[in-house]
């Protein structure tokens, strides 16, 4: 399945905690936008869409939340709930995010900029593009 846990971007230590995520290094794509999810009421579930070409990187700032991914053929399921790890989504892979905590921040660097064209949120769609 199209995705990673992106480890070792900790250099915390006694004096606090840095996180570091630089274009085409850890991060494997170069970041065109940037975009912070918060206060989500924990019954919420977003995404509910996959994307034919944007690559992204999850980090959770503060708090925990899960993402369902689906390649259209197998379902796996990741918690996040430390910016120790970034999730990194690749294309056409189907997301729900769920199960967010109150104080859930989650930080999103993507591949390119908003399109909403560039969108698939109709799920018969996404299994036909996958199927072909
Ligand atoms: P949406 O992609 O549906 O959020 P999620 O996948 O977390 O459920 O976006 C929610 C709204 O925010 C929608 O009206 C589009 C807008 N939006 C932008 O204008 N720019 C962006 O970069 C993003 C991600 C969303």
């Amino acid at each position: 399945m199209n995705f990673e846990i992106i480890t070792n971007v900790s250099h915390s230590n006694a004096h606090g905690e840095l996180f570091v995520f630089e274009n085409l290094k850890n991060v494997p794509f170069a970041i065109k936008r940037v975009y912070c999810i918060k206060n989500v009421p924990s019954t919420s579930i977003r995404g509910g869409h996959a994307h034919t070409q944007l690559e992204q990187l999850v980090i959770c700032l503060a708090g925990s939340c899960k993402f369902l991914l689906d390649d259209g053929t197998t379902k796996t399921i990741v918690e996040l709930y430390s910016p120790q790890q970034g999730l990194f989504i690749g294309k056409n892979l189907w997301r729900d995010m769920y199960d967010f905590s109150p104080d859930c921040i989650l930080m999103v660097l993507a591949s390119d900029f908003y399109d909403p064209e560039e969108y698939i949120r109709d799920y018969p769609t996404f299994l036909s593009i996958c199927s072909a």
